[in-house]
């Protein structure tokens, strides 16, 4: 039993007890309902009180049951307020804390509400891709007004209980409680009060009207449209509500019930669950215990004042935390604060960041060019050329300066962290930690494991993640780690498509359409084009077989890098991004392809999108076998935080486990035929390929 029962004189205090948040799990609901029996049994007893232990009243639907059959078991949550609706003793909900999704739907069933000041209110639903399916959306516009609640539902933004509380003619919170720690005893007193009053009260009988309702819907219609274009919740949170202001009240349950019902299997919803569990996952190393110590992390050096350097700093300034940036030269030092000074004011100017959390940000920040003073710091990332000799030589001085447990983090994006943990005595203590750019923005974090890391290293670089705020998933160690390593592959494929008569813009194209933050091209002109030539002149060493398209060469050959030199697969104009095609870019792409004897043909966006999504997916089951990544859903957290897979496809895993493994592996068979393509890699993994037999998925 997770809820307890106790009696305070004439009042039975029912209390939610299943930590953190007292999610409404099998055994909190027949908590619920045996309470109300008990204290329907007890004459003594004249009214009741419902409240939360510990953190929160409720954080509604416990996690753990999410897609089990216990979630539905009976009693479901709609028994358990139907049977708060229809108990004969006055039901008092005491909210405090957190007062969200079905726990706020489980208050609402309650004949009285008192809240605590400070509390988190919501109905966050749709932010799984759904409606509230609990009678959110039929009785909380009749409880504060369909206007704020429909604000509410659609946004799934929380509200703090003192401000719902003055919504002119809310009927959300009967009492506001003067403060948290006096809530339990208030909430007695309130159902001492109303002990005797008849008939009670519910929700579900106010009238629940809006003024001018046919334009309102049309225009929250409007707006919800332009705000989620490839989300269907937001739009059927509008149609759930105004059936509340058209409906009868069971029949708007019974609508509620059949919207939420559809969305569950949407690929959206399915996505956006899939999201919710994938990034609680990732924080979760398969070996490293949640009980493991970790180090103490009050202070942080950066090596290297650059692009990187100085995004990275900003992350541990905006957390609070001291930095201390060391470089070869004071100019170099000048020009990274100046950056850094740059970022945070256009932050003050946007009214993002008011200007004493500036200056205080700024204060934490100290420069020096000496390694001996870095010794006390508790951490330090290198951020430095990528160079092994210019690691090997960072690496050995702060081996000589660092105190003893201070953890050796390298921001490095292609170097083997083993050799680099090998330049120290401590390589137990050295760790990748790779930002993506802008480091100060993107969400990603891959933590590189290296064969000697420490657990507690590990548990300590997850840990310091999240206080900066960034999605960390862990890799092994690899060239590329789980992001690039896939990504070479994608863009193999827009090589050979140019080649086989697609233009960077048609490539393009297609991928944005299926929802790519940007195409391949647009992305390879934004982080530089000779990135990948440098890769690829390096892998035509190693791999001398391996076959790849040269237009990219001839591009870098022209000079055109990107959008730091004006020009790459399109042009630019200066202090702006928009990418305008280039007529001789597709020229040379055109005398390359004749050179090579190729007849283009036309390729179509399905084509184009299954080579470039399935050779993610194909390297991505490699990554997996080979345990570099330890679960298919980290690798879509890397994807959708990274790289801007779209969010409602949930990661190219999940896609692919959607479309089905083994129509994803009948494809590759395709693509394999293609003589102008690489057979070879089109082998599919033996993960994959055995998933696909066996009608399994990744997730
Ligand atoms: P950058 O060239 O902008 O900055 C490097 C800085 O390190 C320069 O300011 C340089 O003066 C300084 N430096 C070089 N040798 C040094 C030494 N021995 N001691 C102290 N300072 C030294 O380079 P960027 O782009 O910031 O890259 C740094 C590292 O981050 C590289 O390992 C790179 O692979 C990695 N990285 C870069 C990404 C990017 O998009 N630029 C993304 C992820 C990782």
């Amino acid at each position: 039993m997770t809820a307890k029962y106790e009696v305070h004189g004439s009042v039975a205090v029912i209390t939610l007890e299943n930590p953190p948040v007292n999610g409404l799990g099998y055994t909190t609901r027949v908590g619920i309902t045996d309470g109300l029996q008990k204290a329907h049994a007890d004459s003594t007893i004249k009214s009741i009180v419902l409240t939360g232990a510990g953190k929160a009243f409720s954080g509604g639907a416990d996690i753990k049951e999410f897609g089990s059959p216990k979630a539905l078991a009976e009693p479901n949550l709609l028994s358990v307020i139907l049977a708060l609706e229809n108990s004969s003793k006055p039901v008092v909900a005491a909210v405090h804390s957190v007062c969200m999704g079905g726990g706020l739907e489980l208050a609402l069933g309650c004949h009285y509400r008192i809240a605590a000041p400070g509390c988190n209110v919501a109905l966050p639903e749709v932010k799984l891709g759904l409606i509230p399916g609990a009678g959110g959306t039929q009785r909380l516009p009749r409880a504060l007004g369909v206007e704020p609640a429909l604000n509410m539902i659609v946004s799934g933004d929380p509200v703090k209980s003192e401000l719902l509380a003055q919504i002119p003619g809310q009927k959300l919170f009967d009492k506001m409680a003067a403060s948290a720690e006096s809530l339990a005893e208030e909430a007695v007193a309130y159902a001492q009060a109303v002990s005797d009053t008849r008939p009670l009260p519910l929700v579900r009988n106010l009238p629940c009207r809006h003024p001018n309702g046919d334009a309102y819907f049309q225009f929250a219609r409007n707006m919800v449209k332009g705000m989620a274009k490839n989300f269907p919740a937001p739009g059927k949170c509008v149609d759930a509500i105004e059936s509340a202001t058209k409906k009868k009240f069971d029949d708007g349950m019974a609508f509620e019930r059949e919207i939420f019902t559809a969305l569950m299997f949407t690929p959206e919803s399915r996505a956006l669950r899939h999201i919710f569990m994938a990034e609680r996952a990732a924080s979760k190393v398969p070996d490293v215990p949640q009980d493991t110590p970790q180090r103490n992390i009050q202070s942080i050096a950066v090596i290297g004042a650059g692009t990187m350097g100085g995004g990275i700093a900003m992350n541990f300034l905006s957390a609070g935390i001291p930095v201390k940036m060391l470089e070869m030269k004071q100019e170099a030092l000048d020009k990274g604060i100046a950056i850094i000074r740059k970022n945070y004011e256009a932050q003050v100017k946007k009214g993002k960041l008011k200007q004493d959390k500036y200056d205080q940000r700024m204060s934490l920040l100290s420069t020096t060019l000496s390694y001996d003073d870095l010794k006390d710091a508790d951490m330090v990332i290198e951020a430095v050329f990528e160079e092994m000799g210019v690691k090997e030589k960072v690496f050995k001085e702060l081996d000589r300066v660092m105190k003893p447990g201070a953890i050796l983090a390298s921001n490095t994006s292609t170097l083997d962290m083993n050799k680099i943990a090998a330049f120290t005595k401590r390589p137990q203590d050295v760790v990748g930690m790779h930002f993506f750019s802008p480091a100060n923005i993107m969400k990603l974090l891959e933590v590189v494991r290296g064969e000697k890391t420490a657990k507690d290293v590990l548990a300590t670089v997850m840990a310091a993640a999240k206080k900066i705020k960034k999605t960390a998933v862990v890799s092994g160690v690899c060239d590329g780690f789980i992001g690039n390593r896939m990504i070479e592959q994608y863009g193999r494929q827009g090589g050979f498509l140019l080649d086989e008569g697609c233009t960077p813009a048609q490539v393009d194209k297609a991928m944005e359409k299926f929802g790519m933050a940007m195409g391949p091209f647009r992305m390879g002109d934004l982080a530089g084009n000779d990135i990948g030539w440098a890769i690829r002149k390096r892998r035509y060493q190693e791999k001398p077989g391996m076959k790849y398209s040269k237009t990219a060469d001839l591009l870098c050959e022209k000079g055109r890098f990107g959008q730091k030199t004006g020009a790459g697969w399109y042009d630019y104009v200066p202090g702006k991004r928009d990418a305008i095609p280039n007529a001789e870019v597709v020229k040379m792409i055109e005398d390359h392809r004749a050179s090579l004897g190729i007849t283009p043909r036309k390729i179509s966006d399905e084509e184009i999108v299954q080579r470039l999504v399935y050779a993610l997916v194909n390297e991505a089951a490699h990554i997996l076998e080979e345990g570099i990544a330890s679960k298919a859903s980290d690798i879509d957290m890397v994807y959708l935080m990274g790289y801007g897979f779209p969010i409602y496809r949930g990661g190219p895993m999940n896609y692919a486990d959607q479309v089905g493994l083994f129509n994803v592996v009948q494809s590759m068979q395709r693509f394999a035929q293609n003589p102008l393509d690489d057979a070879a890699f089109w082998k599919p993994a033996p993960l994959l390929a055995k998933l696909a037999a066996e009608g399994k998925t990744f997730n």
